[in-house]
């Protein structure tokens, strides 16, 4: 450890101790998503099952509600329900990661940890160096830096960072979010037989080529892993314009299917789909478990210019991850669903009934709460409408085959919107934490994550039908475990 490094280690550990209290005044404060302690969180990194618990790091500014030279916080757990907060894992203390330790991912090798990671560096001038490190560990908790191992090649602007790597038959491949000199988005594919010596290969996608080619001016975070018989592209594209329902937020995170040719190192994929439909997921980073799981965290948030305007910034905190999901490919979709220990949050207060509404709109008894889990099943809707008020301040519609998202802005208070189609809707599974809601259509179909501020009147959730709408629901209360 270096004097820089422990002392920004104090330093953080004292702008914890000195904000504690307000951050843990905040009645927005979550009950069971990761947040961070004080200050800004945003991109989950190194999400790894390593040595039987899964370790989840996150870009974190600790001094401020805003954006600069981020710290790996770092959180693990056995279980996704009892999480463990670990010491701070990566500080921006050497000149190679100056102006932050931006995102990447972990990989296991030989019992030890990798981490790789962005070092930043900027000039006086706000111009960027890019640098790809490399820190081991042997617990999963303290980490040694080895330094930069990728440089830059010729072929991209500075804007190439978040390293994700895998092993694949000997080989460790790295993908990196990059733009071309062009100014394209693009994902650069490296490769190396040892984690040190690393060779690019050329762009995986975007750059030139096939259905990214054209696709905005930056990919961030990308991900890549194989998924039943196909291998899938994650990033989060920026510089998209909005087109129908499509790309309605600042940047935008999907992913495309394909199939990866080792030999060749190219990559043949599908169109872009959107993982998430609502106002806030960004920057999604997977990893598989020991049962062969593909789970998933998200930033639950996007860059944006109105983050101060959140009210918890009076606290002195900022944003939040998902929770966890599982992905599964189904057909030609990939389909999220909350992972199974979540149920282990449930914690009494269970309600259910079965439900016909005609041209009304009702509470239905014990169905309210502010950290809570529902579920509908059987939804069947002949014609009209159906809709869901949550605490005043989000609804959900389903007519005519469109699914709509409202909430009150948190900016100025008037109604936004988000919008998917669906063939028809049978199922919602719903988690809903003091300000944040995710909300699973037709069993991880399509998904929508997003925050809402509820007035701090006493909640109340409503369901409305305008003609004739039966489904059975169930509630639960969910567990504080942060
Ligand atoms: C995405 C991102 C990454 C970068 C990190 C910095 O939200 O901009 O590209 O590594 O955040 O915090």
């Amino acid at each position: 450890m270096t004097n820089t490094d422990s002392h920004l280690r104090i330093k953080a550990y004292e702008e914890v101790e000195k904000h504690k209290e307000i951050v843990n005044q905040d009645p927005y404060r979550l009950h069971y998503h990761i947040m961070p302690p004080v200050g800004l969180l945003n991109d989950p990194n190194g999400f790894i099952h390593y040595k039987g618990k899964y370790h989840l790091f996150y870009q974190w500014m600790p001094f401020k509600t805003g954006h600069g030279a981020k710290f790996w916080g770092h959180v693990s757990t056995e279980d996704f329900v009892h999480w463990t907060e670990e010491e701070i894992a990566l500080t921006p203390s050497e000149w190679y990661e100056k102006n932050g330790c931006y995102s990447g991912s972990a990989i296991e090798h030989n019992g030890k940890m990798y981490v790789f990671y962005t070092g930043n560096v900027k000039d006086e001038k706000g111009n960027r160096e890019t640098y790809q490190c490399l820190a081991v560990s042997e617990d999963g908790v303290y980490f040694e830096k080895l330094g930069p191992v990728v440089t830059l090649p010729q072929e991209y602007t500075p804007h190439f960072r978040d390293p994700k790597v895998w092993e694949q038959d000997d080989t460790f491949y790295m993908v990196v979010g990059a733009q071309t000199l062009e100014k394209k988005g693009a994902v650069a594919l490296l490769s190396s037989k040892n984690l040190t010596d690393w060779k690019y290969e050329g762009d995986l996608a975007g750059g030139g080529k096939g259905s990214l080619s054209d696709f905005g001016y930056m990919f961030e975070c990308p991900d890549f892993f194989p998924l039943g018989e196909k291998d899938i592209l994650i990033i989060s594209p920026q510089g998209l314009c909005a087109d129908g329902m499509k790309y309605r937020n600042v940047y935008q995170s999907g992913y495309v299917i394909g199939k990866f040719d080792r030999k060749n190192k190219t990559y043949e994929h599908g169109q872009f789909e959107e993982l998430d439909r609502g106002f806030d997921f960004y920057a999604p980073q997977t990893t598989e478990d020991d049962q062969g799981r593909r789970l998933l965290f998200a930033w639950m948030s996007v860059p944006d210019q109105n983050e101060q305007d959140h009210p918890t910034v009076d606290y002195r905190w900022l944003h939040n991850m998902t929770i966890p999901r599982e992905l599964m490919l189904v057909g030609e979709k990939l389909y999220q669903v909350p992972v199974k220990e979540l149920e282990e949050l449930r914690n009494g207060g269970y309600y259910s009934q079965e439900m016909t509404l005609n041209n009304e709109i009702t509470e239905i008894e014990g169905i309210n709460g502010k950290a809570i889990e529902l579920k509908m099943k059987d939804i069947l809707l002949q014609q009209g409408w159906f809709e869901m008020s949550i605490h005043g301040a989000a609804r959900m519609v389903f007519s005519n085959g469109v699914f709509t998202l409202e909430r009150k802005s948190y900016v100025d208070g008037t109604v936004e919107n988000r919008q998917c189609l669906l063939d028809r809707l049978h199922s919602l599974h719903i988690y809903i934490d003091t300000s944040s809601i995710e909300i699973f259509i037709n069993e991880g179909e399509e998904v929508f994550t997003t925050r809402f501020y509820p007035s701090k009147s006493e909640p109340s959730i409503t369901f409305g039908a305008s003609k004739t709408c039966s489904f059975t629901i169930e509630k639960w209360d969910l567990k504080k475990v942060f």
